[in-house]
C-alpha cells in the first residue's frame, strides 16, 4: 500500500465579516503517493477553494494540509511559493502559457524557475517530453500558432517538466471540444500510468472511471461521497 502524500485535518474557509459563509467546511481526508483523483461537483461547491487551500496559492481559516509531511497551512507566502515551485504542478482551465515563449521554452520554464540548468540535456528531455504529450512537430510553435487542444496538453507537459510530487489540474478540459477533451484525459492517464506522481483532477465531464480512480464528491463545502474503484 502507498503511503499518504497529503493529509488534511478539519480544513475549513470562511469568506465574510459580518455574513460569514463556509464556502469549505471540515474536510478531513489523505490521499496517497501515485493516486489519482478526481475531485467533481457542481459549481460553486468548493472544489476550487479546496485545490487552493491544499496548495498554498491561497490561506485557510482553519485546519492542517501536509504534503510529504511538510506543513503547508504554517508555512508564509513566501515559504509556499517556494514549495509550490518545487514540488507541486498546476494546470488551470486556460493555459496560462506565456505568450512570447514557444511551446519548448514554455515547458523549461519549471527548471528556470527552479534555478536549474538548461542547456543541451535538458533541451532534449523537454522536446522527448513534447513528443510524449503527441507535441514533437510543433515543440517550437507559439501559444497562438497552437489550438486549444495543443496548448493545454503544453501547459500539462510544462507541469510535469518540474518533477513534482502532485499535479493539480482545475477542470483543464473546460474550455475543450470533446475531442480534445479526451486527448487531454488519455494524456493525464498515461502520464499517470508512466510517471510517480499523484494527480488531482477537477472535472466537470463525465469521468469513465478505471480501477484505482478515486473519485471525492463536494457539495456545499464538503465532501459527501468518496469512491475508489
Ligand atoms: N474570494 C471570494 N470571496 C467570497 N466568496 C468566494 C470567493 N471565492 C469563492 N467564493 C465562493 O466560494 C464558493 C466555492 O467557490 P469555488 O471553490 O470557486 O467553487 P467551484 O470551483 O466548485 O466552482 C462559491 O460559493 C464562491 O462564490
Ligand atoms: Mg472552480
Amino acid at each position: 500500500m502507498n503511503k499518504d502524500l497529503i493529509v488534511v485535518k478539519g480544513l475549513t474557509k470562511t469568506y465574510g465579516k459580518k455574513i460569514k459563509t463556509d464556502v469549505l467546511k471540515n474536510v478531513t481526508l489523505n490521499i496517497k503517493e501515485h493516486s489519482l483523483t478526481w475531485l467533481v461537483g457542481a459549481s460553486g461547491s468548493g472544489k476550487t477553494t479546496f485545490l487552493n487551500l491544499i496548495t498554498g496559492l491561497d490561506e485557510a481559516s482553519s485546519g492542517e494540509v501536509y504534503i510529504s509531511d511538510k506543513l503547508i497551512t504554517q508555512m508564509n507566502e513566501k515559504e509556499r511559493a517556494h514549495f509550490r515551485a518545487h514540488h507541486l504542478g498546476f494546470v488551470f482551465q486556460f493555459h496560462y502559457l506565456l505568450p512570447e515563449f514557444n511551446a519548448l521554452e514554455n515547458v523549461l520554464l519549471p527548471l528556470r524557475i527552479q534555478k536549474k540548468r538548461v542547456g543541451k540535456k535538458e533541451k532534449a528531455a523537454a522536446i522527448k517530453l513534447m513528443e510524449t504529450v503527441g507535441l514533437g512537430h510543433v515543440y517550437h510553435h507559439y501559444p497562438k500558432e497552437m489550438s486549444g487542444g495543443e496548448q493545454q496538453r503544453t501547459a500539462i507537459a510544462r507541469a510535469i517538466m518540474g518533477k513534482p510530487k502532485l499535479i493539480v489540474a482545475d477542470e483543464p478540459t473546460g474550455n475543450l471540444d470533446s475531442a480534445s477533451a479526451e486527448q487531454v484525459y488519455a494524456l493525464i492517464r498515461k502520464l499517470h500510468q508512466d510517471l510517480e506522481t499523484t494527480f488531482i483532477i477537477v472535472t466537470h465531464a463525465n469521468i469513465k472511471a478505471e480501477a484505482g480512480d478515486r473519485i471525492l464528491t463536494l457539495k456545499d463545502g464538503e465532501i459527501i461521497k468518496d469512491v475508489t474503484f
